[in-house]
């Protein structure tokens, strides 16, 4: 629990329980007396908002799918899909949790309608890349156009992430 003065209004002389039970209070009465972003609006440390949500749901979808193949492979000691759980992993799981975090972090940024083009390309071009892949690797070779486009959507999707992040961290 974020507790700090500032945010809770800790007085002088006030017990660590004391000021826990005043911010319990605060929060019953939909105060966010805890919310470590007061200038950001809405958002409170106990719950993520708008694209940041989203991209933690997709996070999640990705590393049951990806530990479910990852399991697959390792009992059926067929590592051909390999390349297929290290980008769900990674590209799908890690990733999309940088973002859901990058955005629960800075409220402003994902008010912004490119946060959400941000998450729609990120997410339609990321499954179509795993998906693609899965069958292109089980050997399917018709699936490479949906392989090529969506690597590039993946690709513009993080230049669009650039985009929007760069100017937020550098801002005085
Ligand atoms: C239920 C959990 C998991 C299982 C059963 C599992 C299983 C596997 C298997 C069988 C391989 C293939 C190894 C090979 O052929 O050399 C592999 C590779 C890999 N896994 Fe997982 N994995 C799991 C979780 C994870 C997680 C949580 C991550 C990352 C966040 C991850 C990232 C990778 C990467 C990057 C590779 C490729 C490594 C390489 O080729 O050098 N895996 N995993």
């Amino acid at each position: 629990m974020y507790l700090d003065r500032r945010h809770v209004g800790r007085s002088r002389g006030m017990s660590l329980k004391q000021t826990k039970r005043k911010c319990a209070i605060g929060r019953l009465r939909g105060l966010h007396v805890n919310n470590p972003f007061p200038a950001g609006g809405e958002a409170s440390e106990n719950s993520m908002q708008g694209v940041a949500r989203n991209f933690f749901t997709l996070a999640i979808v990705y590393a049951i799918a990806g530990m479910a193949l990852g399991l697959h492979m390792s009992i059926s000691q067929d590592h051909s899909q390999t390349p297929v759980h290290a980008h769900t992993m990674v590209a799908g799981w890690l990733m999309s949790a940088v973002f859901a975090f990058f955005y629960h972090l800075f409220p402003l940024a994902r008010e912004r309608v490119l946060a959400k083009v941000h998450f729609w390309l990120t997410a339609v071009s990321g499954i179509g890349l795993l998906v693609g892949l899965f069958f292109l690797l089980g050997g399917n070779a018709a699936v490479e156009p949906v392989v090529a486009i969506s690597s590039m959507g993946f690709y513009a999707a993080m230049f669009l992430f650039v985009f929007i992040a760069l100017p937020v961290v550098w801002k005085s």
